[in-house]
């Protein structure tokens, strides 16, 4: 399946794609970060939303409408807290692409970005995290499906870096 995977630097929350990632906290009811700036752009339609969710557990994934975003659904993941790497957080994380790519792909969507979820709050390390991700958008990369297009979004150059060179690491070699 061709699937174009890409870095970017730049706000996640004006992108009009058909979904935007959100790294959300369990409860769906919004917080700081990426999460905060999603639902100050969406409005309030989407914490009236996100209230009939009844929450998300880690490394899961829900979907709802994107509101007053230029995209036009928000997937809300919730990304592990960074702990040392010893309690499942690799796996986790893994779980909040696949579980987003996946709901994307039910919901016949081509295009989806995502943050550096648990990079930020979470304190996840970066370079670890983007190691994850794109092992994870890889493996999905075999699955049928409706996805074409992943954009992983950085609000920081240095993460941009981080994940540049994390793409560049994984290009089947020429
Ligand atoms: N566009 C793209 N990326 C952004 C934006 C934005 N507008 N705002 C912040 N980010 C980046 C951060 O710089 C960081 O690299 O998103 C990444 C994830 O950071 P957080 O938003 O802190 O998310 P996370 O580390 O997963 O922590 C989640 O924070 O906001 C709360 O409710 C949330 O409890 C949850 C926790």
């Amino acid at each position: 399946m061709n699937v174009q995977v890409e870095a970017l630097q730049g706000d996640i929350t004006r992108l009009a794609l058909d979904a935007i990632v959100n790294a959300a906290n369990p409860t769906l009811l919004g917080g700081g970060g990426v999460d905060g700036a999603i639902h100050r752009a969406a409005g309030p339609r989407l914490l009236a939303e996100c209230r009939t969710l009844g929450g998300c557990e880690t490394g899961q994934a829900r979907i709802t409408g994107g509101y007053d975003l230029p995209a036009r659904h928000v997937i809300h993941t919730v990304g592990p807290v960074w702990r040392g790497g010893g309690h499942g957080e690799p796996e986790l994380l893994a779980g909040c692409y696949r579980s987003s790519l996946r709901l994307a792909a039910e919901h016949g969507l081509a295009s989806i970005a995502f943050p550096a979820i648990s990079c930020g709050v979470y304190g996840y390390p970066p370079a670890a995290a983007a190691a994850v991700a794109l092992a994870a958008i890889e493996a999905f990369r075999a699955e049928p499906g409706s996805v074409r297009r992943i954009a992983l979004v950085c609000f920081e150059r240095t993460l941009l870096e981080i994940y540049t060179r994390a793409l560049a690491d994984r290009e089947p070699r020429a």
